[in-house]
């Protein structure tokens, strides 16, 4: 198959730092260098890896949580591995002959979702891994599983234990509690519908990585670098502490152990990173750069954040030639400031 930019969709996703619906706007800049070869550097959904794989790039998508490399795999490495219907009711069906483990329902009651929610948590864990032998389809529903977990959530966050304000009666001014109500079952059918929709063959060898940035291969003609964000107040993302339950989920049997039970959120140990801390990131910028410095470049960050957009284009005027920079005029409705998406491109 050979399709042009955007002609397979990609997943709607609930994200924090997504790039969905800036995809055009990054294509429309990039379009004309000249690429075969992309990394993702920072891959999150992989909507970025997507829309390089439709354009038929050889992409190299790699993001340093598990789950999200395990996305990465489902939608950019896979060329046609489908969940088929039967294989969605096999894994929806309790089966009466098993004994189902109970770690999520004894951990996590009335931390994030309901005690039958959890119950539902536990057992499809459960039969993805014990019921489909094929890695992919492994891959594909625990693609379904984790955007399930974050449409339930509020906030689409697991950074507090805050069920109740899922069950409180009271008026909202935000969120969303059909989506929370709505059934597991239910938007799992529908994410493994998405992503078997997403998924198709390039006709090039593409891999999900699992690592660091700062150990991705080099080898590549352009990096897509899409980091973490600290806003202007030096408040970070910490995309280990906001979603370490479908890290958990990844690694379920080992779960237990790494769980750190002095916080109610009952989060996974705690990773240090320089790019949640204002005063390293400039530097954890530098070095990314320096280790991809020939390749092309492009960044994303926002124009009101640490490091300054100066300070980014200073840096990346020392390693590259000609160096450009494009602004999104969107504006986020809950933010009083004007806080614009960056583009910086270097070659
Ligand atoms: C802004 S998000 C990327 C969003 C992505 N471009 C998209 O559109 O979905 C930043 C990502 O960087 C990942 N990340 C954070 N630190 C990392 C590191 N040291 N190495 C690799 N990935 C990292 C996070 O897990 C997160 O998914």
């Amino acid at each position: 198959m050979n399709p042009r930019p955007f002609d397979v969709p990609f997943p709607s996703t609930r994200y924090q730092g997504s790039k969905r619906k800036l995809m055009e706007w990054i294509w429309a800049n990039v379009a004309d260098l000249a690429f075969d070869s992309a990394l993702d550097l920072f891959g999150g959904t992989g909507c970025v890896s997507h829309l390089f794989k439709t354009a038929g790039k050889r992409v190299i998508y790699n993001d340093h949580l598990c789950f999200n490399w395990t996305v990465g795999r489902a939608l950019i490495e896979n060329r046609d591995t489908r969940l088929s219907p039967g294989d969605v009711e096999l894994l929806l069906t309790p089966r009466p002959d098993r004994t189902y483990p109970d770690f999520i329902q004894r951990t996590f009651s009335g931390i994030f979702f309901t005690d039958a929610e959890n119950a539902w948590l536990d057992r499809t864990v459960y039969h993805i891994d014990h019921l489909l032998d094929d890695p992919l389809k492994q891959a594909v529903a625990r693609f379904a599983l984790f955007q399930a977990c974050i449409a339930k959530r509020p906030y689409n966050l697991f950074h507090r234990a805050n069920l109740y304000l899922r069950q409180a009666d009271v008026q909202r001014s935000f969120g969303n509690k059909a989506t929370w109500d709505k059934q597991f079952a239910d938007h799992f059918r529908a994410y493994v519908e998405e992503a078997n929709c997403a998924i198709f063959d390039n006709g090039r060898d593409n891999v999900a990585l699992c690592g660091d940035a700062l150990d991705a291969p080099t080898d590549v003609d352009l990096v897509y670098i899409d980091p973490p964000y600290i806003n202007g107040r030096g408040t970070g993302v910490d995309y280990h502490d906001f979603y370490h339950f479908l890290e958990g989920l990844t690694d379920y049997d080992n779960w237990s152990d790494l769980v750190d039970y002095r916080y109610k959120h009952r989060p996974l140990r705690r990773q240090s990173s320089p790019w949640t801390q204002p005063d390293a990131i400039l530097d954890a910028f530098e070095a990314v750069i320096t280790r991809f410095q020939h390749s092309s470049l492009v960044i994303s960050y926002r124009s009101d954040g640490i490091p300054s957009r100066e300070e980014l284009f200073a840096l990346l005027r020392r390693y590259k030639t000609t160096v450009r920079a494009a602004d999104h005029a969107q504006q986020y409705v809950l933010s009083p400031r004007t806080s614009r998406e960056l583009l910086l491109i270097g070659v």
